[in-house]
């Protein structure tokens, strides 16, 4: 790619402070400036390749997928905390594993966790306080721990360690963030202790993790959650995995599937409160469905309104607003080249709002989604990435979000009088606050 149009290393220290804020109007500028894919002199020689072209995201994450892996950020700089699992891992090692675990994510499993989703949901919901202006943001954060936690332990009595292992997971989460915005301070976090602090809480964490799976071995019981779905899970040769394998994998189900979750959630309700018209639809949708008769495979189905509400809120928020890869080896996509190692940053935020491929792309529709054409919208759309690393909890938050916006606005009409959210571009697409007033209906 040595044709490619370069941001230099100048114009990076120039901007840094913005960019350390919230890099997006940075990346947003440089896209309309250069076209669809540009370099950005930062790091290695080589730098860091940015793209929104919807043909070299589609190579690299599905045609020629095996040319490339995730990057030490998720590899290393993320693994010390949370260790070597799914989201962590490459090569043998990582498809071993998809392959062991994907079975417990099939739909037809996830329909025994309804109830236990259900009731987690519910649990949660009971913080809203009528009438009242309240930043949802915190609220869905616990929402999506709290279902993560009961759909792998299904215990109500583990409150209080999961609260100690939420807490451990953001504040290391936070950590991360700090050592990536400002790797020049990497020197201090080593030297004052501080990383090896939260080396230690991980360490912590591990240890309540433990705890609960000695208690459900001991016990001898069966629950058919996700637990009992990691313990069976077997490699080719009839083994389980070790320990601390399924730590690993525990905490990245954590990690993974708490926080984009419930910033996939506050944004939903933040879009649908501003939306007069839209919540009117949402409504009548929700109205014609009988409580008793809400039922796993059928939601999708029995909600589809409220579906394409998500998938909008998806497309003009996804948490996952950037997907990196490195090059295994070197690779020509449509005439660019790549050399071995190089790092990959493919803009999923600024490709779900291409003026190319969407109308009125800044524009909350969720009637877009209603159906597939004028274009076929998938190769636009990457919200849980593609190819054979795509989320392996899709359908998983799906359900959970269905399920909690169908409880929501069954009970309560929203409102928000903050014109448009602020976002807080991290390790997720986070909303910096979600101001949100419910009306008992
Ligand atoms: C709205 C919610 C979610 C969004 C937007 C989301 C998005 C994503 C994306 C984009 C990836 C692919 C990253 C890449 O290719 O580099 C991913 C991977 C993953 N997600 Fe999700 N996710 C969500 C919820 C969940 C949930 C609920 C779970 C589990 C309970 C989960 C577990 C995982 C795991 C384990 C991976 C790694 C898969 C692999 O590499 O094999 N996610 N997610």
């Amino acid at each position: 790619m040595s044709d490619l149009p370069t941001v230099s290393r100048w114009e990076v220290i120039r901007n840094r402070k913005r960019i350390l804020k919230n890099p997006l109007p940075f990346h947003s500028e440089n896209f309309e400036k250069f076209g669809d894919s540009f370099r950005v002199k930062i790091g290695s020689p080589s730098g860091v390749i940015f793209t929104r072209d919807p043909s070299v995201i589609r190579h690299i994450l599905q045609k020629n997928h095996k040319n490339y892996q995730k990057s030490k950020l998720q590899t290393e700089d993320l693994a010390k905390y949370i260790g070597q699992g799914l989201l962590t891992s490459n090569g043998e090692h990582w498809k071993v594993h998809r392959r062991m675990i994907q079975p417990a994510f099939h739909k037809k499993k996830l329909e025994g966790l309804l109830a236990i989703m259900n009731r987690a949901i519910e649990n949660e919901l009971e913080q809203i306080r009528p009438d009242k202006v309240i930043d949802v943001y915190p609220m869905m954060s616990d929402l999506a721990f709290q279902v993560v936690a009961q759909s792998l332990f299904s215990r109500s009595d583990i409150r209080k360690r999961m609260a100690r292992l939420q807490e451990i997971t953001e504040s290391n989460q936070r950590m991360l963030i700090r050592e990536m915005r400002q790797p020049y301070l990497n020197w201090w976090f080593r030297l004052s202790g501080k990383i090896d602090r939260h080396l230690e809480m991980a360490r912590k964490g591990r240890e309540i993790l433990n705890g609960i799976i000695e208690e459900r071995i001991s016990s001898g019981m069966r629950k058919d959650d996700l637990l009992d779905m990691l313990l069976e899970a077997r490699y080719e040769d009839g083994t389980p995995m070790s320990r601390k394998q399924l730590l690993d994998e525990v905490l990245i189900l954590f990690t993974a599937g708490h926080e984009t979750t419930a910033n996939a959630l506050s944004f939903s309700l933040f879009n649908i409160a501003s939306n007069k018209e839209v919540q009117e639809k949402l409504y009548k949708e929700i109205a014609d469905i009988d409580q008793d008769s809400i039922r796993f495979p059928d939601l999708f189905t029995q909600l589809p309104y409220t579906k394409c509400c998500i998938e909008e809120s998806l497309r003009l928020y996804p948490p996952a607003y950037v997907i990196d890869r490195e090059a295994i080896g070197k690779d020509t996509i449509e005439g660019l080249e790549l050399r071995k190692g190089s790092l990959v940053l493919m803009s999923v935020y600024e490709l779900h709002r291409h003026a190319d491929f969407w109308e009125d792309p800044e524009k909350f529709r969720p009637e877009r989604f209603e159906q597939k054409l004028p274009k076929d919208y998938a190769q636009y759309y990457y919200p849980f990435g593609a190819g054979p690393r795509m989320c392996i909890g899709n359908n998983f938050a799906m359900y959970e979000m269905l399920l909690t916006l169908y409880r929501i606005l069954s009970r309560y009409s929203i409102s928000t009088s903050k014109g448009e959210i602020e976002i807080n571009p991290l390790i997720s697409l986070k909303p910096k606050k979600a101001p949100i007033r419910f009306e008992r209906i």
